[in-house]
C-alpha cells in the first residue's frame, strides 16, 4: 500500500498547545501495532562544569520512571568535541557513558555535531589519528545510521552530520545514506509506521526565530538539512508518523506534506546556562497507540548555576 493510500485511511487528529508540554496526533485506521511508550532525549552537553552532569543524571532519573520501552538519544550527546584537544573530548565521553547508565533501559543514538572529535583544526588533532572525526563515535557508540522494528513500528536514525575537506562541517544527508534510506523503506511492509530521529532537523523555522543576518548566508548550511528536497520525497512515500529532530533546542512542529518535523527541547536547555529562546531544560516522551504516535514535552526541575544573562 503506497502512502497515498494510507492518507486516504488517516486524519490529522487534535492540535493542543498546553505550555510546556503539546501534543499532535496522526492517525491510522488499521489495527497490527502494539502500544509503548519511548523517549526521545536530545542534546545533553555533558560536561563537568555548570552542574552538568548532575542535570544530566536527574533527567535520566526521572525519564527512567516513564516505563519507556528504548530511549533515543537525539545527538550532541558531550559539550563540544569539534574544537577541543582530544584528551578533553575522551573525558567527556567518558561521562557521557557512565551517566548513561542510570537510565537502566535501551538506548538508540544519534550523532550531533558536537559528537565530531578533532573536526576542526583548532583541536589539534591530525585528520589521520584513529580518534578523530567520527570514529571515537563509532569505536564507542555504534553506527552513525541504521534502524531497527519494534512492536510493529520501523525506527531509523539518520546522520545529518557531512564533514568537509577544509575541518568544517555541514548539515546534510550524503548520497550513499539517501540510497540506503530510501532501499530500507522499500524492505519494509507496506504501511508500516516508520519513526525518524536525526539530528540537525530536515526541516524548521528556527532562522525565521533569531535574529541572525539572512543576507550572508554562511559558508555551510549548519542549521538544518541542506537538501531536505532529496530526503523529504523518500519519507513521503510511506507511512511516517514523525520526524524526531535535535539540535535547535527549542520545540517546534513542522507539519509538511502530512509529516510533522518536531524540533525538541534540549536536556543542556541552553547549553546548560537556562532555557533557550523560553524553551526549558527537559525531553519528549512518545507514546504509540494502535499505529498513532502522540508526544509530549517533559521537564525535569534543573536550576542554572550561571544564567546566561548573569
Ligand atoms: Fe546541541
Amino acid at each position: 500500500m503506497k502512502r497515498r493510500d494510507f492518507l486516504a485511511l488517516t486524519a490529522l487528529g487534535s492540535v493542543s498547545c498546553l505550555s510546556p508540554r503539546f501534543a499532535v496526533a496522526k492517525t491510522l485506521a488499521s489495527a497490527g501495532p502494539s502500544d509503548f511508550d519511548f523517549v526521545f532525549f536530545t542534546d545533553t552537553h555533558i560536561q563537568q562544569e555548570l552542574d552538568a552532569a548532575k542535570g544530566c543524571a536527574m533527567c535520566f532519573e526521572k525519564l527512567s520512571g516513564h516505563g519507556a520501552d528504548f530511549a533515543i538519544q537525539g545527538g550532541d550527546h558531550v559539550f563540544d568535541a569539534l574544537g577541543v584537544p582530544v584528551e578533553r573530548s575522551e573525558s567527556l565521553y567518558d561521562l557521557y557513558a557512565q551517566t548513561e547508565k542510570r537510565l537502566g533501559m535501551p538506548v538508540h543514538h544519534v550523532i550531533g555535531n558536537h559528537d565530531v572529535v578533532g573536526a576542526y583544526s583548532k583541536s589539534g588533532l591530525a585528520v589521520t589519528d584513529p580518534r578523530q572525526g567520527k570514529r571515537t563515535y563509532v569505536s564507542r557508540i555504534g553506527k552513525t545510521y541504521y534502524s531497527w522494528d519494534h512492536k510493529g513500528y520501523h525506527f531509523i536514525v539518520l546522520d545529518s552530520i557531512q564533514l568537509t575537506d577544509d575541518r568544517n562541517w555541514q548539515a546534510g544527508i550524503d548520497p550513499a545514506q539517501l540510497e540506503w534510506l530510501s532501499n530500507d523503506l522499500k524492505s519494509i511492509p507496506n504501511g508500516m509506521p516508520v519513526i525518524v530521529a536525526v539530528h540537525c532537523p530536515i526541516t524548521t523555522g528556527a532562522l525565521a526565530y533569531s535574529l541572525h543576518d539572512m543576507s550572508k548566508p554562511p559558508k555551510y548550511q549548519q542549521a538544518f538539512v541542506n537538501n531536505a528536497c532529496d530526503v523529504i520525497p523518500i519519507l513521503t512515500q510511506h507511512n511516517v508518523l514523525v520526524v524526531l529532530q535535535g539540535h535547535i533546542h527549542i520545540n517546534e512542529t513542522v507539519l509538511y506534506k502530512g509529516i510533522p518535523f518536531v524540533t525538541c527541547g534540549a536536556v543542556s536547555g541552553d547549553w546548560w546556562r537556562g532555557s533557550h529562546w523560553e524553551t526549558p531544560e527537559g525531553y519528549t516522551v512518545v507514546s504509540l497507540r494502535g499505529g498513532k504516535a502522540t508526544w509530549r514535552y517533559e521537564t525535569y526541575g534543573f536550576k542554572t548555576i550561571s544564567p546566561r544573562n548573569d
